[in-house]
């Protein structure tokens, strides 16, 4: 393939990778946008393989480890439940922070990659290098802990080390100089203690950085890691002199920065806040619980049949799904109830918090799957104020997301979240297993307010018994 032909065929996969983000912002267009982003990376691939930069006797190389790849993608795709999406996602992003570092040690010891370059552009080029190892490494080790805080392989309580900051401000003064001292360096034998030595410490930061996280900020340092995995891979495109990766790499990285500030915004935290770590420690707990789990009231139960006949006799319902849905997979007979309901002409409408469920859109993409309606999903801002009007509010599976603590309770660690105010309707109805708290291991105060009903029992069994219920 002739040069002329690959550079018009990066033009052509930048536009559909750009497509491709625009058509995943709506539920209606993200089919759309996904077979966009698919052609484009095909392209990108093939232009790559058979472009300018590589030999044939390079091809095979590509190709077995292609393969390889595909095989364990498409492995992992397949036996991956919805659930664990979020860790699956920060591996991902291990391995593009991984990449990142080898191809930048691997461009610094090959000479050719430097040859016939003046100094100007010499010391350019090893910027690009340090600093694409360096975001390359804080990536990988961030996001590995991130795996295993989500896996529940390395426990979610934020670790912070007695002066951290100052720890972290000195290992990045420290960057700095062997940053210079890099670049001063003249043969490659030289270069590579500073090298290492700046590896190490990234590595070291990107740990403690995603360590002193707590659990119920891990959302917001996946997709911020997602941001980095995006600069890392333009990172990566700069010392190549890929201008796809480049374009690509920055994609990712905004689109990832964008989305951070978001779910910030949906927690209420400051990003800023968020990065410095520490949330969810004790001293930030409420002063008479310990694990936010024991219960602090009465609570009064109801059962499916009951339910049943309180959605019956009901003119407006609001159902709030939450991460136990996505565990029961319950989807299905949601929108079965959904569809009976709305025969008998009851206004049934979906409000989805932004951070529902473990990973953002979670909710969108199971309610999409079971074919309910988009128009009748919405956002959490679109429908707080109506919670007054509902007869029944029916929670299933949400916990922290509906918890007026946040609201109420300044010590509380969700403290400003918003969250979807269940409790105005004239009914709630909160359908889990237990008292167990949710994801951010706090009490709810829902459970135990006068019109609060509480359904036990797997969602989907419960689910199931409601729609029997509903027809009988
Ligand atoms: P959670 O607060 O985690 O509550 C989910 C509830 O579902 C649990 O209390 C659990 O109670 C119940 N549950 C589990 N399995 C169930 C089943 N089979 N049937 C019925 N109920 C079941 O979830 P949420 O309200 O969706 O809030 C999301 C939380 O996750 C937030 O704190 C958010 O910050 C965090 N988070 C969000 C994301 C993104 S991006 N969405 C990513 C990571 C973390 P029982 O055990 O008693 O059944």
């Amino acid at each position: 393939m002739s040069a002329t032909l690959a550079t018009i065929s990066y033009i052509g996969a930048t536009i559909l990778f750009i497509l491709s983000l625009g058509g995943l912002s709506h539920p209606e267009s993200s089919r759309r946008g996904n077979l966009y982003g698919m052609i484009g990376m095909a392209i990108a691939v093939l232009a790559t393989v058979f472009g300018p930069h590589v030999t044939l006797s390079g091809i095979g190389w590509i190709v077995g480890a292609m393969a390889v790849g595909a095989a364990i993608g498409m492995y992992a795709a397949r036996t991956v439940q919805m659930t664990q999406m979020p860790e699956l996602v920060a591996l991902m992003h291990s391995l593009v922070g991984l990449a990142a570092c080898l191809v930048g040690f691997a461009n610094y010891i090959d000479p050719a990659a430097s040859a016939n370059l003046s100094h100007a552009e010499k010391v350019i080029h090893e910027i690009e290098i340090y600093v694409g190892i360096l975001i390359g490494a804080v990536t990988f080790s961030g996001s590995v802990i991130a795996f295993g805080k989500l896996s529940g392989k390395i426990g979610g309580k934020p670790l912070t080390l007695p002066g951290r900051h100052w720890m972290n401000l000195t290992g990045l003064l420290v960057v700095i100089y062997f940053g210079g001292v890099f670049i001063n360096t003249q043969t490659v034998a030289d270069g590579m203690t500073p090298l290492i030595v700046m590896t190490v410490i990234a590595l070291l930061f990107g740990i403690h950085m995603v360590m002193a996280i707590g659990g119920a900020d891990m959302p917001v340092v996946v997709s911020m890691l997602n941001s980095y995995s995006g600069w890392a891979a333009a990172a990566t495109g700069f010392m190549l002199n890929n201008d796809l990766l480049i374009v690509t790499g920055a994609l990712v990285g905004s689109s990832g920065a964008i989305l951070s500030y978001i779910m910030c915004k949906a927690m209420n935290r400051g990003f800023v806040s968020v990065i410095a770590g520490g949330f969810g420690s004790e001293g930030a707990m409420p002063a008479a619980k310990t694990d936010g789990t024991e219960p602090v009231g009465e609570v009064t139960p109801i059962s499916a049949t009951e339910t049943g006949e309180l959605l019956r006799e009901a003119k407006n319902v609001i159902i709030v799904p939450g991460y136990g849905m996505a565990v029961a997979q319950a989807q299905h007979t949601v929108y079965e109830i959904t569809k009976h309901l709305r025969e008998k002409g009851v206004n049934v409408r979906f409000g989805i918090h932004p951070v529902a469920g473990r990973m953002p859109g979670h909710m969108n993409v199971l309610l999409a799957e079971a074919k309910v309606p988009y128009d009748i999903v919405m956002e959490m801002d679109e429908l707080n104020e109506d919670f007054p009007t509902t007869d029944v509010a029916m929670v299933i599976g949400a916990n922290d997301i509906v918890n007026p603590g946040a609201q109420d309770d300044p010590s509380s660690p969700i403290a400003g979240m918003p969250v979807l105010e269940v409790w105005k309707a004239k009914t709630s109805i909160v359908m889990k297993r237990s008292m167990a708290s949710g994801y951010a291991g706090v009490d709810n105060p829902l459970f135990y307010k006068e019109n609060n009903r509480m359904l036990f029992g797997d969602a989907k069994k419960m689910l199931d018994e409601v729609l029997v219920a509903l027809k009988s």
